[in-house]
C-alpha cells in the first residue's frame, strides 16, 4: 500500500523548521512587548461555534469544514481561531478577572480548500485577539504592530488595506446598496458572483474573476454609508494611524470571508512575489457582537490570523546560522564508551553534541558532520586515547590539533561560545 500524507495537508520537514522557528520566535518576542499572553484552546471544536459565528452562507462553512459525527457529537477540525479563543473567553468567565484581555496563539487550521501555491488544507496560522477594548487606539496600535512585524521579518513588498463595515445597520444598507448596483449588470457576473448576489452579495467583492473586476470597481463604497460613530471611529483609526506613521491604504471594498466583522477591517497584502492571488498575509478586524453572542456580556472585540506559509514564502532567504555543534566520531569500542562521556560533558556546557555510533570510516564520519553543520569533529581513536589525548578538526578553520582528553569538552565550549556569544546572531 502507497501511503502518502493527505492532498493539501505537507510534512515540515525539520531542514525547513529553522525559518519557521525564526519567523514563530519573531513573532512571539514582538506580540509579547505588546503584552499579548499566549492561550491554546482545542483543535477541535462543536461545529455548531463556526457555524453560528463564522456564518452559515460562507465559503468556509458551505464547503470547507473538515466536520465529522463522534458518537452523536456534531465537531470540526477549527478552520480559523478567532471563534474558538472567544468561546474559552466566555466559559471560563474571563471578563470577570480583567476588563481586557490580550491574547495570542499559533497552530494549525484546516479547511477543505483547492490546494495550490500558498493554499493548504492544513496550513498555520498567528494570531492576537484583544478583548474589552472597543477601540479605535488599539485598533491602530493594532495595525501598527503588524506593519512592524513584516518590517522584522524582512517583508518589504507588503501593504496594510482598511476598511470599516460599520454596525450591523450600516451593513444592511450597504447591502441594499450593493445589490441595487449589481442586479441590472447581473447577468455579466460570473456564475459564483450572481450565485452569491442573492444570498450573500458582499462577498462579491472578494472575487478574483476577471469578468467581475469591472463591476466590483465601479460599486458603491460602504464608507459613504456609516452612521456618524461609525465614522467617528474609522476617522480616529486614521488619525491614530497617520501619528503612528504607519502606512496603510482605505480600500473602501474591502470585505473579508466571515460574518462576525463590525466596524474596522484590515489586511496585509503582498505586492508582486510568487504569491500571486494568494496575496493576503494576514488579516483581521472587530467583532464586537461575537461574546455577547456566544452567552457572555457585551464585550467588544478586535484580532487578526497570519498565514504562516505565506509569510514564509515572502521572507527573504537568510544565510545558513553558524556552526555551534559538535559530532563526536569514536574510531573502535572503547573509543565509542569515551566518546559518549566527551558528548555528555559537552551537553553539560550547554553545547549540542551527538556521536555517530554507526562504526563508519573516519572519512564517512567527517562527511557527516561537515553536512550537519557541525563546528568540530571529535575523532577518538583508542591510540590517541592511550596518551590521554583526542584529535579535534575545526570544521570552519579547516584545522585540526590534539587535545587532552580530560579538557576538550572544556575547550571546545569556550571556543564555541566566544565565536556566539549570548544573544549573538
Ligand atoms: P482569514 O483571513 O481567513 O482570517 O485567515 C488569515 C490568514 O490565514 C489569511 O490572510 C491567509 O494568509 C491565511 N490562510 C487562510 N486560509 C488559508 C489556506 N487555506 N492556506 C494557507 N493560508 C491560509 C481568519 O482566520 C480570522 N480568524 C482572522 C481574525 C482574527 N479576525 C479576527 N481575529
Amino acid at each position: 500500500m502507497n501511503l502518502r500524507a493527505v492532498k493539501g495537508m505537507n510534512d515540515i520537514l525539520p531542514e525547513e523548521i529553522g525559518r519557521w522557528h525564526r519567523l514563530e520566535n519573531t513573532f512571539r518576542e514582538l506580540v509579547e512587548l505588546y503584552r499579548y499572553e499566549e492561550v491554546r484552546p482545542p483543535l477541535v471544536e462543536p461545529t455548531a461555534l463556526f457555524v453560528r459565528q463564522i456564518g452559515e452562507v460562507t465559503d468556509i462553512v458551505e464547503k470547507e469544514m473538515y466536520s465529522f459525527d463522534h458518537h452523536g457529537e456534531d465537531l470540526t477540525l477549527r478552520p480559523e481561531g478567532t471563534a474558538g479563543v472567544a468561546r474559552a473567553y466566555v466559559e471560563h468567565n474571563i471578563h470577570t478577572r480583567e476588563p481586557v484581555s490580550r491574547w495570542y496563539y499559533l497552530g494549525p487550521m484546516f479547511r477543505s480548500e483547492k490546494p495550490q501555491k500558498g493554499r493548504y488544507r492544513q496550513f498555520y496560522q498567528a494570531g492576537c485577539e484583544i478583548l474589552g477594548d472597543p477601540g479605535p487606539a488599539i485598533d491602530a496600535e493594532m495595525i501598527d504592530m503588524l506593519v512592524k512585524l513584516m518590517d522584522k521579518l524582512g517583508i518589504k513588498k507588503v501593504s496594510a488595506c482598511i476598511n470599516s463595515l460599520g454596525a450591523a445597520g450600516t451593513r444592511a444598507r450597504y447591502r441594499e446598496a450593493l445589490v441595487a448596483h449589481l442586479t441590472p449588470l447581473k447577468a455579466g457576473l460570473s456564475e459564483d458572483s450572481q450565485r452569491r448576489l442573492e444570498r450573500s452579495p458582499l462577498r462579491i467583492l472578494d472575487s478574483k474573476d476577471p469578468r467581475d473586476a469591472e463591476v466590483i470597481a465601479g460599486a458603491p463604497s460602504i464608507l459613504d454609508l456609516l452612521d456618524e460613530d461609525d465614522r467617528a471611529h474609522f476617522e480616529s483609526l486614521c488619525r491614530y494611524l497617520d501619528r503612528l506613521r504607519t502606512p496603510y491604504v482605505v480600500e473602501p471594498r474591502l470585505v473579508r470571508g466571515f460574518d462576525y466583522y463590525t466596524r474596522t477591517l484590515f489586511e496585509l497584502r503582498a505586492e508582486g512575489g510568487e504569491l500571486g492571488s494568494q496575496n493576503a498575509l494576514g488579516g483581521g478586524g472587530r467583532y464586537d457582537r461575537m461574546v455577547h453572542e456566544l452567552g457572555g456580556p457585551e464585550v467588544p472585540a478586535i484580532g487578526f490570523a497570519l498565514g504562516l506559509e505565506r509569510i514564509l514564502l515572502a521572507m527573504p532567504e537568510k544565510p545558513n546560522p553558524r556552526r555551534k555543534s559538535v559530532l563526536l566520531a569514536p574510531l573502535g569500542e572503547s573509543a565509542t564508551a569515551e566518546a559518549l562521556a566527551i558528548a555528555k560533558s559537552l551537553r553539560s556546557y550547554g553545547i549540542a553534541a551527538d556521536v555517530d555510533g554507526r562504526k563508519a570510516s573516519l572519512k564517512s564520519m567527517l562527511r557527516r558532520a561537515n553536512a550537519t553543520g557541525a563546528a568540530f569533529c571529535v575523532i577518538v581513536g583508542d591510540t590517541e586515547l592511550a596518551r590521554g589525548i583526542v584529535q579535534v578538526k575545526d570544521l570552519n578553520a579547516h584545522s585540526q590539533e590534539d587535545l587532552s582528553r580530560v579538557d576538550v569538552a572544556r575547550i571546545l565550549a569556550d571556543r564555541i561560545r566566544s565565536s556566539h556569544p549570548p544573544g549573538g546572531a
